[in-house]
C-alpha cells in the first residue's frame, strides 16, 4: 500500500438484499434530558430484548456520542466491558431481556449540522430522520425497531418556558433554582427517527379538531410572538387535512395533542414527527404581506403532506430506508390529491407535471438515477429524492388509475389494517394493493426496481377503406448507472380519438402497454381522427408522437383533458423552439394563434390559462436536445417570448389591466386573476413596450400582496432598465429585517435572465446578509442559481466555480445540505466538451478536499462517473 497517498476510505455501501431483523429490540425507553445550548445532558434507558436465539452483541450506534457512563440493570459498568466500534457503543449482554442505561453529553448550539439536537434562533429542537438519533444518544438507529418513548426534559423556564415532546404531555412542574421540567408520553411505539422535542420561548396560535369519534384533540401552532398573526392559514389547513383524511381515507388521529413547530434553519421542509411536527418556518408562515400564493400553497400542502404522515409513515412505518418511497410516494400522493380538493384538479395537475419534469427527469437521465426503491447507497440522505417522492408518488396515481377509487380504497384499508404498528415494505403496499384492489401487479412491480423514465412511441394510422385505425405503441426504458438493460413496463395510458370535424370524442379509454411494442385497433372512424394520449399524465413517461402542428393546436383549443390540452400547446412550443434551436426557421404563428385562442376563451379558469400561455422553461427545452446549448436555447426563447408579447401586445394590456383586483382575496378564482395578470406583465414586458418597466414597477409599487409584488420585481429582474435597481432596493430596504422574505430578494437575482447574473451571485455570496448557516439562504441564493441554465452553465465556467466553492465552504458546516448542490454539475454529459470539461474539473476539485463528507463525497464521485 502506498503510504504517501493516504485515499479519502471510499464509504461503506449500504445494499437493500443485505437487510436482516434487528438482534435487539427496545420495547421501551425513557429519555432525560437536561437541557442547556452549551451542554446538554441525556441519560437514556433502554428495555432491550433478544429477538431471536443468537448469542450477539447488543450494538447501540452513535455519531460523536462519548459515553459517560454505562449500566446494565443497575449495574455501572467499567470500561473494559464496552468499546466503540465505528462510533457505536459495543455491549455484551447474557440474557434475553436487559436493562441498559447511558450518559452522554452534547452541544447543541456548535451543532451546525442540524441533525440530532440543535439551536435555532434560541431555540433548542431535533432532527432524527434518517440517522439523527445517534447524535443524540446511543440506540439501534433504525426503522424496524420500534418503541414507546417516555421523555423527561428540565432546563431554565426563564429562556426556555416551553417544553414539548412526542405524544401527551403527562406532569410538568418548577424547581427551586429557576428551572422547570416536564414529561411526555408517546403511548404508541415508533421509530427513533420520529423522536422529537422543542425547548423555547414559543407562542400558540391554539385551536382544536373534533375527531370522527368524536375524540377532541388540541392542536397548537408555535412560533416567535411576533409570527403568531402569520400562522393562520397552516392552522386552517391543519384541521382541513384531518378532516380530508378522515373522509377520502377513514384516518383518524390518535392522540389527544398534535403539536407543529415553525424553526428558520432546518434542512429540508419538514419533518412528521409523532405528535410534534417541525416545520421550515416557510411552510408554516405566511401573511398576504410576505407570502405568494405558491407560498400559501406550499404551506397548505407540507402542513397536509406531514399530518398525512401519521398514517402512512408512523402508524405505518418503513422496515429500512430502501423503503423510503414507502411512506414519502405515498403521502406526497395523497398532499396532491388533498391540494387538488382544496382548489383546482386541472392545475394541481399540471403544476406537479411540472415539478416532475423539472426536477425528476433530469435524475432519472442523469448518473445519479435510481429506483424508486434504490438498491444501495453510502448515505441515505443524498436519497430524499425526486425519483423517491415525486416519481413514488406516480406509482401510487398509476396503481390508483388502474383499481379505480373503490378498489384503490379497499387496497389502502387491507395495507392500514394489515400493517397497522409494523415496519413495512413497498412489496407490502403493491401486495396489498393486489389484494384488497383484486388485480395482479407482477410486471408492475417493475417501476420500483427499473431507473429512467420510459419513452413510448405513438404512431397513429387510419384507413379509409376499411375504416380502421391502429395505435402503435414503442416503449424503451434508458440504461442508467447499474441497469444496462430493462425489461418492458406496464404502463398505463389513457387515450382519446378526436374527431376533427365534431371536436369530439367518443370516450377515454386506459390503454396497458405491456409489451415493447402492441397495436390497438379502433374500427369505425371515417376520418382519421387526433390523438390525445397520456391524458392526465396518467403515466410517468415521454411520448413521443407523429402529430402535426395542425393536430396539436386542434388539442390545444379543443381536448377536454386539461392537462392533455396544456400537453399540445407546450408541444406546440416545444416543436417551434426546438426547431429553430437547431436553425430551423420554424413558424411561430401557430403558438400565437393558439395563445390569443386561449386567452380569449370565456370558458377557460384563467388560472389554467396562465399555465397553458407559459413557455416550456429552459431547462425542459435542454432535455429535448440531444445536446444542451444554454445560449441558443435562451436566444431563442427569449425571441419566442418577444414576439407572443409584440403580437398579442394589446390583449395583454387589456388582460394586465383588466385582472386588476380590488383588496385582496386568497380564493382560487382570486389566485387565478393574480396568476394570469402576471403571467400578462410578463409578455407586456418581453414585448420590448416602451413603457413596459414602468408598468411593471407601477404593480411592484402598488401592489397590496407579495404574489403580484414579487412577479413585478422578477420581471424587471430579468432586464436592464433603470427600474431594476430601484425595485431591488426599495425590497431590500423593506424586508431585510425578515429572514423568508429576505431569501426572495436573494432567490430573484440568482434565478434573473441578466447578463451579469453570474457576477450579480458572487457579490451576493459576499452580501452581508449572505450566511451559510441558514439552509433557506443558501438554497435562495446557489439553489436559486444552479437552476438558472442559462446563467448557471455561463461558458466561462464561472458559474460552476461558484457552486463548487459554496459547496466546499459548506461541507464542514452542513453536509446534507452542502450534497444537496452538487447535482447540476453531474450534468456534464448533456453538454458541449468545453463545458463538461469544466463541470468534471469542479467535481474533481470538491473530491480532493481532505475530510470530505460522505454526503457530498457520495454524490460528487458518482456524479464524475
Ligand atoms: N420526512 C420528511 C418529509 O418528507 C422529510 C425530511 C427528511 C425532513 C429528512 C428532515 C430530514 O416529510
Ligand atoms: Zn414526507
Amino acid at each position: 500500500m502506498d503510504m504517501h497517498a493516504p485515499a479519502a476510505a471510499a464509504p461503506a455501501i449500504i445494499r437493500r438484499t443485505d437487510y436482516r431483523a434487528p438482534d435487539w429490540l427496545v420495547p421501551d425507553v425513557a429519555l432525560h434530558f437536561d437541557l442547556d445550548p452549551a451542554l446538554t445532558k441525556v441519560r437514556a434507558r433502554l428495555s432491550v430484548t433478544r429477538n431471536g436465539d443468537h448469542d450477539r452483541l447488543l450494538r447501540l450506534d452513535g455519531d460523536g456520542l462519548v459515553p459517560l457512563e454505562v449500566k446494565v440493570d443497575g449495574r455501572l459498568l467499567a470500561q473494559s466491558e464496552w468499546h466503540l466500534e465505528a462510533g457505536a457503543l459495543i455491549i455484551a449482554l447474557a440474557d434475553v431481556a436487559h436493562e441498559v442505561e447511558t450518559l452522554v453529553e452534547l452541544a447543541p448550539k456548535s451543532n451546525s449540522k442540524l441533525m440530532g439536537l440543535y439551536a435555532s434562533g434560541g431555540l433548542l429542537c431535533t432532527q432524527c430522520e434518517a440517522e439523527g438519533f445517534r447524535r443524540i444518544t446511543f440506540f439501534p438507529d433504525r426503522p424496524d425497531i420500534l418503541s414507546r418513548c417516555r421523555v423527561h426534559m428540565v432546563a431554565d423556564k426563564a429562556r426556555f418556558p416551553i417544553l414539548l415532546a412526542n405524544g401527551d404531555p403527562i406532569e410538568q412542574g418548577d424547581e427551586a433554582d429557576g428551572r422547570h421540567w416536564a414529561t411526555w408520553n408517546d403511548p404508541y411505539p415508533k421509530p427513533c427517527y420520529l423522536f422529537a422535542l422543542v425547548a423555547g420561548d414559543l407562542a400558540c396560535n391554539a385551536d382544536h379538531f373534533v375527531t370522527m369519534s368524536g375524540r377532541d384533540v388540541q392542536l397548537g401552532i408555535w412560533v416567535k410572538e411576533a409570527d403568531l398573526p402569520r400562522t393562520a392559514h397552516a392552522m386552517q389547513a391543519l384541521k382541513d387535512s384531518m378532516a380530508w383524511d378522515e373522509r377520502v381515507y377513514g384516518r383518524e388521529y390518535d392522540l389527544d395533542v398534535f403539536n407543529i413547530v415553525a424553526v428558520a434553519d432546518f434542512n429540508f421542509g419538514a419533518m412528521e414527527n409523532k405528535g410534534l411536527n417541525i416545520f421550515n418556518s416557510r411552510y408554516i408562515l405566511a401573511d398576504p404581506e410576505t407570502a405568494t400564493d405558491i407560498d400559501y400553497d406550499g404551506v397548505e400542502g407540507v402542513v397536509a403532506h406531514e399530518y398525512f404522515h401519521n398514517w402512512s409513515g408512523n402508524r405505518v412505518t418503513c422496515r429500512d430506508w430502501f423503503q423510503l418511497s414507502l411512506k414519502e410516494g405515498f403521502t406526497v400522493f395523497r398532499d396532491q390529491n388533498f391540494s387538488a380538493d382544496m382548489g383546482s384538479h386541472a392545475v394541481k395537475r399540471i403544476e406537479d407535471v411540472r415539478i416532475l419534469r423539472d426536477g425528476q427527469f433530469p435524475e432519472d437521465s442523469g448518473p445519479l438515477a435510481h429506483p424508486v426503491r434504490p438498491e444501495s447507497y453510502m448515505e441515505i440522505s443524498n436519497f430524499y429524492t425526486a425519483t423517491i417522492y415525486n416519481k413514488g408518488a406516480e406509482l401510487i396515481r398509476m396503481m390508483a388509475l388502474m383499481l379505480g377509487p373503490e378498489r384503490f380504497r379497499a387496497g389502502t384499508d387491507l395495507y392500514f389494517a394489515r400493517h397497522d404498528g409494523q415496519a413495512a415494505t413497498c412489496e407490502d403496499f403493491v401486495r396489498a394493493m393486489e389484494e384488497g384492489g383484486e388485480i395482479d401487479l407482477s410486471q408492475f412491480r417493475l417501476w420500483y426496481e427499473q431507473a429512467g423514465t420510459p419513452r413510448v412511441r405513438a404512431l397513429l394510422s387510419h384507413d379509409p377503406v376499411t375504416r380502421q385505425v391502429e395505435l402503435t405503441l414503442e416503449q424503451s426504458v434508458p440504461p442508467t448507472p447499474g441497469q444496462p438493460e430493462k425489461q418492458p413496463m406496464a404502463i398505463p395510458l389513457r387515450v382519446a380519438l378526436f374527431d376533427p370535424e365534431s371536436g369530439t370524442h367518443h370516450g377515454d379509454e386506459l390503454l396497458m402497454l405491456t409489451q415493447a411494442e402492441q397495436r390497438f385497433s379502433f374500427p369505425d372512424f371515417a376520418t382519421a381522427p387526433i390523438l390525445s394520449i397520456n391524458r392526465g399524465f396518467s403515466a410517468p413517461v415521454i411520448v413521443d408522437t407523429n402529430r402535426s402542428q395542425g393536430d396539436l393546436a386542434f388539442l390545444s383549443a379543443h381536448d377536454d383533458d386539461p392537462f392533455a390540452r396544456y400537453e399540445a400547446m407546450q408541444q406546440l412550443m416545444v416543436n417551434v423552439l426546438v426547431g429553430r434551436i437547431g436553425g430551423q426557421t420554424a413558424d411561430e404563428g401557430a403558438v400565437i394563434d393558439a395563445i390569443r385562442q386561449t386567452l380569449t376563451d370565456p370558458t377557460l379558469d384563467p388560472a389554467f390559462v396562465a399555465e397553458a400561455i407559459r413557455l416550456p422553461s429552459e431547462a425542459y427545452l435542454g432535455d429535448q436536445m440531444r445536446q444542451v446549448d444554454p445560449d441558443a436555447i435562451h436566444a431563442a426563447r427569449e425571441a419566442l417570448q418577444r414576439s407572443i408579447g409584440a403580437e398579442l401586445e394589446p390583449l395583454w394590456r387589456d388582460v394586465h389591466a383588466g385582472l386588476k383586483a380590488n383588496g385582496f382575496a386568497l380564493s382560487p378564482a382570486a389566485k387565478g386573476a393574480r396568476k394570469l395578470r402576471n403571467a400578462a406583465l410578463h409578455y407586456l414586458v418581453a414585448s420590448g413596450a416602451a413603457d413596459g418597466p414602468a408598468i411593471a414597477f407601477d404593480q411592484f409599487s402598488s401592489a397590496d400582496n407579495m404574489t403580484e409584488r414579487q412577479a413585478a420585481l422578477g420581471t424587471l429582474a430579468n432586464g436592464v432598465s433603470p427600474e431594476r435597481v430601484a425595485a431591488l432596493d426599495i425590497f431590500y430596504n423593506r424586508y431585510s429585517a425578515d429572514a423568508l422574505t429576505l431569501d426572495k430578494w436573494f432567490q430573484t437575482q440568482a434565478f434573473a435572465f441578466h447578463p451579469d447574473t453570474v457576477d450579480l451571485v458572487e457579490e451576493l455570496g459576499r452580501h452581508k446578509d449572505f450566511t451559510l448557516s441558514n439552509p433557506n439562504r443558501v438554497r435562495a441564493l446557489y439553489g436559486a442559481f444552479s437552476g438558472n441554465q442559462w446563467a448557471f452553465h455561463h461558458r466561462s465556467g464561472k458559474g460552476y466555480r461558484l457552486v463548487a466553492d459554496c459547496i466546499i465552504a459548506l461541507d464542514g458546516l452542513n453536509p446534507q445540505t452542502a450534497a444537496r448542490l452538487v447535482p447540476p454539475l453531474g450534468r456534464w454529459k448533456r453538454f458541449d466538451t468545453e463545458r463538461a470539461a469544466l463541470m468534471q474539473a469542479e467535481l474533481r476539485r470538491i473530491l480532493a478536499q481532505p475530510g470530505l463528507s460522505k454526503d457530498v463525497t457520495e454524490q460528487a464521485r458518482k456524479s464524475l462517473d
